[in-house]
């Protein structure tokens, strides 16, 4: 694929986990409502952060980022089904995401690599050490 749609693939990514974000900060169930209510505020906060950089690194190297949800959903590897409300389930659900999205970002180094573009290669590394750190926290609230 080239560099192009795959960063397109990933702001499609991006957007719909915003929103699947939104969805498990408003309906999340529990004694742990409170805590987890503001870590989904948190993790969308950051969501929304890195679609922007990946679209506007996208319009940096003279692409058109995707700009509609339905580009989006036409787009995206993340699904958005699912009615998830226990902490339990929501975790194991961002961990899958979460995995897809470092899978997909550790395959886009190459991608960017062969395309001899270190920046973008530079933001799919940075990308995923901030991912990693997440899916480390995720598993251990499950345990
Ligand atoms: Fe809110």
């Amino acid at each position: 694929m080239a560099l192009k749609d795959f960063l397109n693939v990933r702001i499609a990514d991006l957007a719909v986990l915003y929103i699947k974000l939104h969805r498990f900060h408003w309906f999340v169930e529990g004694k742990l409502f409170y805590p987890l209510h503001a870590k989904f505020e948190e993790l969308y906060d950051e969501a929304t952060e890195l679609y922007d950089e990946f679209a506007e690194r996208l319009l940096a190297i003279g692409g058109a980022p995707a700009a509609t949800m339905k580009e989006y959903l036409a787009l995206t590897m993340i699904s958005e089904e699912g009615n998830e409300v226990a902490p339990k389930d929501i975790f194991n659900t961002l961990i899958k995401d979460y995995s897809l999205l470092v899978d997909e970002l550790k395959k886009g180094i190459a991608i960017a690599q062969d395309a001899d573009d270190e920046s973008t290669a530079d933001l799919f590394i940075g990308t995923i050490t901030t991912l990693e750190k997440h899916l480390w926290m995720f598993k251990m609230s499950i345990k």
